[in-house]
C-alpha cells in the first residue's frame, strides 16, 4: 500500500508512522528524519539545509524531491511505503504523482494549542531517533532512551519561535494539499487528539475499509 501522511507538525504522524510500519511490513520514510541524518553526517545536502531546518521553512522542492526519489528506488518498496512529511507543497504532490501511484493519503488533524503542547515537550534520541514526550510519552529514565540508552534533546525547531514559523508554514504551503488528495478522491481523515493508542486504531481501521 502507497501511503501519505499528511498534517501539521506535531499531529504525530511520525508516531503513528512508525507503528504502522511495524504492522503492515513497510518502509516508513520520513523526509524530516532524512534531512536530520544528512545534517547529522554533515554531507553536503546537510550542510546545505541546516538553517532551513532551524529555522522551520520548507527546504526547496527540487532538493527534497530528489531525495525521495532516491529513496523510493532502494529497492524495499515493493509491497508500499508510508510516506510522512513528504509532499508538503504542491509541486511535490504533482511530482510523487509522476513517479508513483497513491492508494491513499491520510489526513491528521489536531486543534493548534494540542500541537504547541505535543511539539514543546518532545525529546529525541541522539542516537536512534525515538520519539518521546515529557508527559504525554515520557521514557522510564529522564533524558534517557528506553530502547537504546541515548541522550534525549530537544528539536532546534521545536523552540517557540519556530514552532509559530512551522504553523504559519503549514496553513500557507502544506494545508493546500488536503483538497488536492480531497478531488483525487483518496483523502481519508483522522481525529489526532486522541491517545496515541486511539490515533493507531483509527488508522488502522481507515486503512483496512
Ligand atoms: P518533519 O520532521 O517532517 O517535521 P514536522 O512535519 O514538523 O513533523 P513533526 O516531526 O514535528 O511532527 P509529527 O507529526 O511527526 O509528530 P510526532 O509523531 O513527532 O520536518 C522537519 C523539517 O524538515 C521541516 O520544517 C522542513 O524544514 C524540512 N522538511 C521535511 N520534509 C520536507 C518537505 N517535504 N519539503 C520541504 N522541507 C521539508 O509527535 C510530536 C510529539 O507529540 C512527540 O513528542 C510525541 O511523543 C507526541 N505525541 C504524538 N502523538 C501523540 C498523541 N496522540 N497524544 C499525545 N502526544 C502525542
Ligand atoms: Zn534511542
Amino acid at each position: 500500500m502507497n501511503l501519505v501522511f499528511l498534517g501539521p507538525p506535531g499531529a504525530g504522524k511520525g508516531t503513528v508512522a512508525v507503528k504502522v510500519s511495524e504492522e503492515l511490513g513497510i518502509p516508513h520514510i520520513s523526509t524530516g528524519d532524512l534531512f536530520r541524518k544528512a545534517i547529522k553526517d554533515q554531507s553536503e545536502l546537510g550542510k546545505k539545509v541546516k538553517s532551513i531546518l532551524d529555522s522551520g521553512e520548507l527546504v526547496p522542492d527540487d532538493l527534497t524531491v530528489a531525495l525521495v526519489e532516491e529513496r523510493l528506488n532502494q529497492g524495499d518498496t515493493g509491497k508500499g511505503f508510508i510516506l510522512d512529511g513528504f509532499p508538503r507543497t504542491i509541486p511535490q504532490a504533482e511530482a510523487l504523482d509522476t513517479i508513483s501511484t497513491l492508494q491513499m493519503a491520510v489526513n491528521f488533524s489536531v486543534a493548534d494549542e494540542v500541537l504547541v503542547d505535543r511539539l514543546s515537550g518532545r525529546r529525541v534520541c541522539k542516537n536512534c531517533g525515538a520519539t518521546y514526550h515529557v508527559k504525554f510519552a515520557p521514557p522510564r529514565k529522564e533524558g534517557i532512551c528506553d530502547s537504546c540508552g541515548g541522550e534525549l534533546y530537544t528539536r532546534q525547531d521545536d523552540a517557540p519561535e519556530a514552532i509559530k514559523n512551522r504553523l504559519q508554514v503549514y496553513y500557507r504551503q502544506t494545508q493546500p494539499l488536503i483538497d488536492y488528495y480531497k478531488d483525487k478522491g483518496i483523502k481519508t481523515d483522522i481525529d489526532a487528539a486522541g491517545s496515541p493508542e486511539q490515533v493507531l486504531s483509527a488508522t488502522l481501521k481507515a486503512l483496512n475499509s
